[in-house]
């Protein structure tokens, strides 16, 4: 990887940082535990829907400005789904990001309404992003909804929780690793795109595409990490795929199977963005970034 990249990535990163800390309410503000717990959970993270924003809207020549507000809404989102993921009513965990889960460090009431308390958030975020036209806006605050909501994300994690004890079939695991975890990602693009008043519609094409594939690899790999990382590496328990005997692309088609296939749908993603050219490098480097990672 390029120091060049790696610098765009700290830099990205911290724009996130900065957006996030004037979002979430200071920790001593009413009710301060609630708005303690909601920044410990926006905490920490790998960051990557928010680098998709920013890279994405690279690639579309957009100001910086214009991404700050989608990249901290789709990260609220994210997180918010990583606190109720944890909660003992769904997957039960006790480490997320190298820390106590949220419902560990305090206590699972909190836990469901930071998980509330973030979501809220993140549309206020849109609706008052002062950088952007009032329709791109309106278009971004209607993706990302659709995105997090039944369609998307909770439909995914409703089919996954419904899927435990049970052995899925190849079409019907990547229809549920799409909802879960694609949607999300998918939408990091398409926020991206709303930002564009001149998007050409094979740019908006490619760019969805790209989000679809990368957002399938990025799960196949969680589940690959989940068998084969170190807790440490990972930030989170390692092996809870198997314990709660959930269908994942190892358990379905057998781990090299299931890495091949993530190697497979990364080069398709790097393909895809054949149509930008040298433009398309931001987005061609994150897709190596990711799935050269580790945890
Ligand atoms: C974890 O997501 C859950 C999945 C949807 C795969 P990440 O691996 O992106 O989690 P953080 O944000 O880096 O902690
Ligand atoms: C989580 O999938 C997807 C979400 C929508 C949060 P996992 O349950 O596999 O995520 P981890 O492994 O706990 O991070
Ligand atoms: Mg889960
Ligand atoms: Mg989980
Ligand atoms: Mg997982």
């Amino acid at each position: 990887m390029s120091t060049d990249f790696s610098h765009r990535l700290a830099f990205y990163r911290e724009r996130l940082q900065a957006t996030l800390d004037a979002s979430i309410p200071a920790d001593d503000i009413y009710p301060a535990r609630l708005h303690q717990a909601m920044r410990y959970s926006a905490e920490g993270g790998k960051r990557l829907r928010a680098l998709l924003v920013y890279a994405a809207g690279e690639v579309l020549n957009l100001h910086v400005d214009h991404l700050d507000a989608p990249a901290c809404a789709v990260e609220l989102i994210h997180a918010y789904s990583l606190v109720h993921d944890d909660l003992p009513a769904m997957d039960d965990d006790d480490l997320r990001r190298g820390r106590p889960t949220c419902h560990k460090q305090y206590d699972e009431a909190t836990a469901i309404l930071v998980g509330d308390g973030l979501q809220a958030l993140a549309f206020a975020v849109l609706a008052r992003a002062a950088a952007l036209p009032a329709e791109a806006r309106l278009k971004m605050v209607g993706l990302l909804a659709d995105a997090a909501g039944s369609r998307g994300m909770v439909g995914g994690q409703a089919v996954d929780l419904a899927s435990e004890n049970q052995s899925l079939s190849l079409p019907e695991l990547e229809a549920l690793h799409i909802h879960k975890t694609g949607a999300l990602i998918r939408a990091s693009l398409a926020l991206a795109c709303s930002a564009q008043p001149d998007l050409l519609a094979t740019h908006e094409y490619a760019l969805d595409r790209y989000g679809k594939l990368i957002g399938l690899a990025y799960q196949i790999q969680d589940d690959v990490l989940d068998i084969e990382g170190a807790a440490g590496e990972l930030g989170k328990t390692a092996g809870k795929d198997v314990a709660a005997h959930k269908s994942t692309y190892p358990s379905v088609m057998g781990l090299a199977a299931a890495k091949q296939r993530a190697e497979e749908l990364f080069d398709e993603a790097r393909s895809v963005l054949s149509i930008f050219g040298d433009q398309a490098l931001p987005l061609v480097w994150l897709a190596d970034h990711i799935q050269g990672r580790r945890h």
